[in-house]
């Protein structure tokens, strides 16, 4: 069997966020979780399959980063989760197939910037139209998820996204919220690191269980979820607002008193979220949220979004705005990298 396909899959910021997990290895998340999928910060994936021998067709697999240069072998660690997710995608047709990919993304990788969401959800997808087959977005998603990136079960899906936590595994597939066009929200974000994080997310949902505030953190969930829920529903920024930038302290708050601690934070993390709450003093309303690294979202309404990304680029720890906003999820190209 041969086939080729490339698929686009954008990242997502979460504005309740999957923290500790059920099962790490299938990226069942133990909180339910909701995000905004992007639409800018992309993750790009092309995958070629070819016949390969019965004994053992994952020694022929190969993944490359697409560079400006051109094609590069890809680091060990990120090659070896591909490699992974892809054994568990060849079980789904009967023939012995190998695998090309190439990848490449159009925002910092490995910077708290959802990487993993995107680059497995672009994986999966172009995966399985190579392979002939057409998943539903239910399918993919819960596909997606057993790549270990429980973000990517979110990002099959446009809008505005909830993934139920777990312990069936059965139930964790991503819902639609509200899509893109119901609700236009930007994400401004403020880049003040690009290189890899110390600890990855799979290893900060290992130790943050370990924090004395990890069950007080899930005590708070549910009123958040509802306000969250009942902001998307009602376009009610007031309300989401202050919501999603308690959220995004949590997470950190918990790494932070893990046993180790985990220490995303840099200085210009601090001085980003002290520019937002001057923004906020100067009527102008925009909020914060983090993932698993040191840069800022600050989450806005279009009208201003100009204004954030000029204020923010202005903070001397700033390296770089992204302007990003609600975006409607992933899509198939002609546009191949291989
Ligand atoms: O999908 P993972 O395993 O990389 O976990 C992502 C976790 C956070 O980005 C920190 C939060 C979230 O819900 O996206």
């Amino acid at each position: 069997m041969t086939g080729r396909a490339t698929a686009e899959a954008p990242a997502n910021i979460a504005f309740i966020k999957y923290w500790g997990a059920h099962d790490l290895g299938r990226g069942v998340p133990l909180n339910t979780s909701v995000s905004m999928t992007l639409d800018r910060c992309v993750s790009t994936c092309t995958v070629e399959t070819r016949p390969a021998k019965s004994d053992d067709p994952g020694s022929a697999d190969e993944v490359f980063l697409a560079e400006s240069d051109g094609l590069q072998p890809a680091p060990e660690a990120f090659a070896r989760r591909v490699l992974n997710h892809l054994d568990r995608l060849r079980c789904l047709v009967d023939d012995d197939v190998a695998f090309r990919v190439a990848t490449k993304n159009s925002f910092p990788a490995a910077a708290g910037m959802a990487s993993s969401a995107s680059g497995f959800a672009a994986l999966t997808l172009a995966t399985t139209r190579a392979l002939g087959l057409d998943p539903s977005r239910h399918e993919l998603s819960v596909l997606a998820r057993r790549s270990g990136s429980g973000s990517a079960a979110r990002s099959v899906l446009g809008g505005y996204v909830e993934l139920p936590g777990g312990p069936h595994e059965e139930d964790v597939y991503a819902r639609p919220l509200a899509s893109a066009e119901d609700w236009e929200l930007r994400d401004v974000v403020a880049v003040v690191a690009t290189e890899p994080k110390s600890v990855s997310s799979l290893e900060g949902h290992r130790r943050v269980r370990s924090s004395p505030y990890f069950r007080e953190r899930l005590a708070l969930l549910p009123g958040r979820l509802d306000a969250v829920r009942q902001a998307i529903e009602g376009r009610d920024f007031h309300l989401l607002g202050p919501v999603v930038e308690e959220e995004g302290i949590d997470l950190h708050l918990v790494a932070m008193s893990a046993i180790p601690p985990i220490f995303y934070w840099t200085p210009g993390t601090i001085e980003t979220l002290d520019g937002v709450r001057k923004l906020r003093r100067d009527g102008v309303e925009a909020y914060s949220t983090m993932d698993a690294g040191p840069n800022v979202h600050v989450i806005c309404r279009p009208a201003d979004e100009a204004q954030v990304a000029e204020r923010l680029t202005e903070l001397a720890s700033v390296q770089r705005v992204i302007r990003d906003g609600v975006g409607s999820g992933p899509r198939l190209c002609e546009d191949h990298l291989l």
